[in-house]
């Protein structure tokens, strides 16, 4: 259509079967396939009409992760993003959306002119989403900003967490700063709420034969969280057998922040592979 105003969500068909679907309603991922399956979860009770973030998916967190000044992880994931541009290219489809600063959020507690480019490109078997932010007030910001991925996985039991060996976390439940990771795989079997950071290298996401990776680029972060039981019954929009099928896996900078002075831009993203280590590809 031609009338962006009208547009709800945009569908990516990609190569082998891959599919992307994103709402213009804070820019969020609400579906990715590749390689037959469904990677990301979005619960059964998840509001879709705009009255509060996407329960799943991928929420776009920014300028705030977490409690502060503005609502909780920022106004990117409620605000109503615009259709930029959306094309074929040689191995996918990519689609741009675009926010910029309004009445709205220049009156909030976080008030710069700012202009946001959030690109999701998908091929057969990757997502990328990158988020480009240029500071077009004259003044500096800084921000904080994370993409609150909710991946699907068969069973949180058989779920493992590569790649965050030796990394110092918070942990968010315990009250504790100062951990270092002692494993190879990490696995969640409690309500689990941490920020790992400085995070090294590539995160890996395994789950019975399915693997995700998860590479970054200008987000050092990795939040690891799992609601269990009871956490998942204080959300009104999580069904509460559900925390086995999920893992959230989030790619930001939220221990430190990102400043910008005027007419600065920082592009920050991850890149997800679906790899299957079992089936025929
Ligand atoms: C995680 C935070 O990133 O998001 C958790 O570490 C928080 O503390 C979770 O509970 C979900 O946040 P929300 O606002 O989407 O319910």
């Amino acid at each position: 259509s031609a009338d962006g105003s009208k547009v709800e969500r945009v569908v990516l068909s990609g190569p082998e079967g891959s599919s992307a679907e994103v709402y213009l309603f804070g820019a969020t991922v609400t579906s990715w396939r590749s390689g037959g399956r469904e990677r990301l979860f979005v619960s059964s009770l998840a509001k879709l009409d705009g009255s509060k973030p996407v329960r799943g998916g991928i929420p776009l967190v920014f300028p705030q992760f977490g409690p502060g000044d503005l609502p909780q992880h920022g106004f990117a994931r409620t605000r109503r993003w615009t259709l930029f541009s959306a094309e074929e290219h040689g191995q996918g489809v990519v689609v741009n959306l675009q926010l910029k600063d309004d009445a709205d959020t220049r009156a909030s507690k976080w008030p710069f002119k700012f202009d946001l480019l959030y690109t999701i490109d998908l091929t057969a078997t990757t997502l990328s989403t990158v988020l480009r932010i240029e500071n077009v007030d004259s003044q500096p910001f800084s921000f904080t900003s994370l993409m609150h991925t909710y991946l699907r996985v068969s069973d949180i039991a058989t779920t493992a967490v590569g790649g965050l060996k030796g990394v110092v976390y918070a942990d968010k439940v315990k009250g504790t700063s100062d951990q270092v990771e002692q494993r190879d795989e990490v696995t969640v079997a409690a309500n689990e709420d941490r920020v790992y950071t400085n995070v090294p290298g590539i995160v890996t996401v395994t789950d019975g034969g399915e693997k995700i990776s998860i590479r970054r680029f200008n987000y050092k972060d990795i939040v690891l969280w799992n609601p269990w039981a009871e956490k998942a019954a204080e959300m009104s929009d999580f069904a509460n057998e559900e925390y086995p099928q999920m893992i959230c896996v989030e790619a930001g900078t939220v221990a430190g922040s990102i400043s910008l002075s005027p007419g600065q831009t920082i592009s920050c993203g991850q890149i997800l592979t679906a790899e299957s280590t079992s089936a025929n590809i």
